[in-house]
């Protein structure tokens, strides 16, 4: 008789989770898992590799380029803690589709936000789950990854692009600033003069200057980006996972250090500037479909 694990594992190769089929009520395990898995409509699960020991989880709102709007990060914060808790799995890949890996948090969904609102909210928090992953994740990013699409990368253990990937952090056009970790963790992967230019420009940089910049560690053309995405995975996947994850959690160490001050700051910050009106007028601006009039205050 076939074990739970591999008809868990024939369901998720399967996307059978994505189609809502229910799952047997008989083993508690299949349940747990399967009640931890539910029908996603903002991303899709799927486990790969010759040894389905890779967890892919695609961003999939094709139309909005993928715009994190909440209900995908709550889905995708699941989706990472599930595969973090599940000992079959050793790595998992996060991409998007040609077009995008994410064009950014869902310029839509915050253009009415206040101050207030993101304070009490503590808007963006879901975030945090991806940080909190102790296995590692690889971003494989073809097309747009900006905004909150490039913070969403950068906080994956390693990125690969796709040779017609573009990062940016274009906040700065829309009123406001990067609020997911831009503003710190770009200048630790770049340096402050190239981050700077970054942010204050809005600018896109292309997947070989990113590898230059060392925001990318390769750059593959895009239909072999998730394939030797996974060989990456597999890699890592051959090696103790204790072990991995102690690794993981000495690099961060190296690298996380004030991190946490300077994110709270930025947070702050981010916040702020749903208090003006530069920021409502460059998403409305956004939203119509035209060029922002700043007016400085
Ligand atoms: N939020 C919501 N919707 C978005 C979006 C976003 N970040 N980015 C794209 N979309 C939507 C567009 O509104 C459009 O929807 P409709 O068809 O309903 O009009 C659809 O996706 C396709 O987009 P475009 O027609 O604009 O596609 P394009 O190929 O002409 O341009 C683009 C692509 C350059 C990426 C452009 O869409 C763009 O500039 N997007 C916004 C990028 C941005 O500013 N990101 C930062 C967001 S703020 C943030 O992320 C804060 C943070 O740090 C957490």
């Amino acid at each position: 008789m076939a074990s739970v694990r591999s008809v868990t594992r024939f369901l998720l190769g399967k996307n059978i989770f994505n189609n809502n089929l229910v799952a047997p009520t008989s083993n508690a395990n299949f349940v747990k898992f399967y009640s931890a898995a539910p029908a996603y409509e903002n991303i899709k699960i799927d486990v790969v590799g010759s040894k389905k020991n890779v967890g892919l989880i695609q961003l999939n709102r094709p139309k909005a380029l993928n715009a994190l709007c909440k209900p995908l990060f709550v889905e995708l914060g699941k989706a990472v803690t599930d595969f973090d808790s599940d000992n079959s799995i050793s790595a998992i890949i996060i991409t998007g589709n040609e077009k995008a890996f994410a064009a950014g948090a869902d310029i839509k969904e915050m253009q009415n936000n206040t101050y207030s609102d993101n304070v009490r909210a503590g808007f963006l928090r879901e975030w945090e789950d991806i940080s909190n992953c102790g296995k590692p994740i690889i971003a494989a990013v073809n097309g747009f990854a900006l905004g909150g699409g490039c913070e969403l990368a950068m906080l994956c253990d390693i990125i690969y692009a796709g040779e017609k990937a573009k990062f940016g952090q274009p906040e700065i056009n829309i009123g406001t600033i990067p609020g997911a970790g831009g503003t710190q963790r770009l200048p630790r992967y770049v340096g402050k003069s190239k981050a700077m230019e970054i942010v204050l420009t809005g600018n896109f940089i292309d997947a070989y200057e990113a590898e230059k910049m060392g925001l990318v560690s390769r750059v593959f053309p895009v239909e072999k980006l998730l394939e030797e995405t996974i060989k990456l995975a597999e890699r890592i996947g051959t090696h103790s996972p204790l072990i991995v994850k102690l690794a993981k959690q000495a690099v961060n160490q190296a690298y996380e250090t004030q991190l946490k001050a300077g994110l709270q700051f930025e947070k702050s910050i981010f916040y702020g500037t749903f208090a003006t009106a530069d920021r409502r007028e460059g998403m409305t601006a956004f939203v119509e479909k035209r060029s922002p009039n700043f007016k400085n205050e």
